[in-house]
Parts: structure tokens; sequence; C-alpha cells
């Protein structure tokens, strides 16, 4: 049984850490590191369901983190960001209890009407989790980025209220 709750000014630097590991960093949009605070802080602006989450085993030890952002406010949307979830404690579920919670909170809870995410091409872990919460790939943004000298796709993914699995 996995929580998320709201991350605190305090549990930055573990987040940074996280956003630093080897196992993580290639896989996050470029300039995650430093937009940490940044989202933190959406939360204290904009309310719920948006904010840096940090996703705890049932006993409270964090083993990750998931954020939602603000996209457009007339269309409902929001942003899966940030997602990052402990090398240690990888292929438990962890990811997509961490994505389906969030969504949940923001598409039937809240009342938004989308939440979309984009990843990097060979991130097969991420798309597996999207896929298995309900998310549907739309589409694909090639060789959009350029990560360490070489160009890799951006793949988008979206979900719908109704599609929450
Ligand atoms: C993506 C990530 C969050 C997944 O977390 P996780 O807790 O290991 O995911 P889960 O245990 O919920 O696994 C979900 C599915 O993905 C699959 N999966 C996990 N890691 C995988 C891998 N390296 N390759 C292929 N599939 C993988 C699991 O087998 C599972 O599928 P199944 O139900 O068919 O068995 C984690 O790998 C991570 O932090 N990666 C680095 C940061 C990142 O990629 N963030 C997303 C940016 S968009």
């Amino acid at each position: 049984m996995m929580q998320l709750r709201p991350a605190t000014r305090d549990e930055l630097g573990y987040l940074v850490a996280l956003a630093r590991n080897p196992e993580i960093a290639p896989y996050l949009a470029p300039g995650t590191e430093e937009r940490l605070e940044e989202t933190l802080e959406e939360r204290a602006v904009l309310g719920e369901p948006f904010g840096l989450f940090v996703v705890e085993a049932h006993g409270g030890e964090a083993l990750g983190a998931v954020a939602l952002r603000a996209g457009s406010a007339r269309s409902g949307i929001c942003n899966l960001r940030q997602l990052m979830v402990d090398p240690m404690a990888r292929r438990r579920g962890v990811g997509t209890a961490a994505v389906r919670l969030v969504c949940h909170r923001a598409l039937l809870e809240h009342g938004c009407h989308r939440v979309q995410s984009e990843s990097f091409g060979d991130n097969h872990a991420a798309h597996r989790v999207f896929e298995r919460v309900g998310f549907v790939r739309e589409g694909v943004r090639r060789l959009a980025y350029l990560r360490d000298g070489e160009w890799v796709d951006g793949v988008l993914h979206g979900l719908l209220a109704g599609e929450l699995t």
C-alpha cells in the first residue's frame, strides 16, 4: 500500500539527490533538478491537486516522488512530471501506484479533464507505467531532444477521466 503526501522544503535535499541519481537523471527532462523547488511552491499558489509529492510506503518510508503541474486551467489540463522511484525500490509497483494516485486526485477528485506526460523514446519502464494506469500513447515527437550528444524521441501519453484503471 503506497501513499502520496505533499513534499516539504526540508525534503528538497532528498529530492535533488534522487534527481541526480545516475539511474534516474538520464530519464528526466533537462533542468528537473532546478525546477523541484518551483514545483513544490506551485502548490502554495494553486493548491490541489498540484505540486510535488513524496511517494511513501505504508510505514512512512520515502520511495520516490511525482509532480503534477498546471497546464491549461481553461481546458483542465495537468502535466505529470518529475516521476522518480528510488532504484532500490524498483519493479514493486511504486511508480504505477504513484502515477495512479496523482491521476485519481486530479481527474476524479478535482475535476481535471486530462493528464499528460512526455518521456524519452527509450524509457520503456515509464511507458509501461503509463499504459498500466490507462494512458494512451498519443504520438511521438521524433528526435526532439538532444541527450548526451544523441537525438532521442519524445513520446506523448495522455489520460482522460474515464480512462483511469
Ligand atoms: C519509470 C519508473 C518510475 C518506474 O518505477 P517502478 O516503481 O519500477 O515501476 P513499477 O514497479 O510500477 O513497474 C510498472 C511496469 O513497468 C515495468 N518495468 C519497470 N522497470 C522496467 C524496465 N526497466 N524495463 C521494462 N519494463 C519495466 C514493470 O515490469 C511493470 O510492468 P508489468 O506490470 O507488466 O510487470 C522508474 O523506473 C524510474 O524512476 N525511472 C527513472 C526516472 C524516470 O524514468 N521517470 C519518468 C520520466 S517521464
